[in-house]
């Protein structure tokens, strides 16, 4: 039953403006974080959860992650004539059998929008909404998505969500659950508080990237007005889900799941020292050197760019 959810919509249409001046000719989706860029991640984990169809919901000056999910004969060709078969294994993400949709965002009026933006090539089935810029795991070793089908199905709910605890500090950036009753790590959202001051939060349970949706949720975004800059919300249509009396889950997060958010530098430097740092090759290495950085106390770790040389 579960199977027959093996569509995602991934959002890859933002501006990035967070990450200016690294996204201003390349999509922050691309971004590396340790050896693959961010959306290669996200595709591979929906893969492992049974995601068979990826519709890409882009925008001007994102063709990049078109190619990248290309199979590239002649780079292919070009490592065997050269006797690089072993950078071959690099590639075999090309094979997958997974097929590739993409479609226009052609103004970014918001995640919200952006979904609404597959509406007629989803049309009347369940599918999976991943944001192109949060990894889930390190190395993306998650099931979450798996897991959040399965409730999907089994409850006959309208949407499940993905959730984080944060520290209080970070509440007021994020979507909040209010749960039902309890904060198990399965609940009923009674309602979903946008970037509340941690004085009227309901919980620390942040909006984590991953939703499933029954096609219902396309109802909402149209009914949903836009809000500041014309951007239509996701949050918003959740809630008038909600409202309307649709029943609506929150999963938690495991421990050994955390998200990583690379849509600003604080969040996008702590996740590629984290997956370099769990580099099989490298890792043990660059730990050592890291080590020996920062007990030396090496005034080059600590200099700021704009200290004169
Ligand atoms: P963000 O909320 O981080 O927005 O998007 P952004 O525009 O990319 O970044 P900033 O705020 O300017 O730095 C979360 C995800 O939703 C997609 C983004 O590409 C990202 O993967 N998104 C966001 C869209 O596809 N369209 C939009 O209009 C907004």
């Amino acid at each position: 039953m579960t199977d027959s959810i093996d569509i995602a919509v991934i959002p890859v249409a933002g501006h990035g403006t967070r990450l200016l001046p690294a996204t201003k000719s390349q999509p922050k989706e691309m971004l590396s974080v340790g050896r693959k860029p961010v959306v290669q991640y996200v595709v591979e984990e929906l893969a492992h959860s049974g995601i068979r169809r990826m519709l890409f919901v882009t925008s001007r000056g994102k063709h990049s992650i078109e190619s990248h999910f290309d199979i590239d004969e002649s780079l292919t060709h070009y490592l065997r004539s050269t006797g690089r078969e072993e950078l071959l294994a690099d590639l075999a993400f090309e094979r997958e059998s997974i097929e590739y949709f993409y479609t226009r965002q052609r103004r970014q009026l918001g995640l919200g929008h952006a979904v609404l933006c597959a509406e007629s090539l989803i049309r009347d089935q369940p599918f999976v909404v991943a944001l192109g810029d949060s990894i889930i795991g390190v190395h993306a070793q998650s099931d979450i998505v798996e897991r959040m089908k399965r409730l999907f199905c089994r409850e006959q709910v309208d949407a499940v969500v993905a959730f984080e605890e944060v520290p209080e500090e970070e509440v007021y950036r994020y979507g909040i659950a209010q749960p039902k009753d309890g904060e198990g790590d399965v609940f009923e959202l009674a309602d979903v508080i946008e970037k509340p001051p941690i004085s009227e939060a309901p919980s620390r349970l942040a909006v984590a990237a991953r939703y499933v949706f029954s096609p219902r949720i396309f109802a909402m975004l149209h009914a949903t007005p836009p809000g500041k800059g014309g951007e239509i919300q996701l949050t918003d249509a959740i809630r008038l889900l909600i409202r309307r009396g649709h029943r609506c889950l929150g999963v938690r997060l495991g421990p050994h799941e955390p998200r990583f958010d690379i849509g600003n530098f604080e969040s996008y430097f702590q996740t590629f020292v984290d997956f370099a740092l769990a580099d099989p090759q490298y890792g043990t290495a660059l730990r050592e050197y890291l080590a020996t950085k920062l007990s030396s106390g090496d005034s080059r770790a600590s200099r700021s760019p704009t200290d004169s040389e």
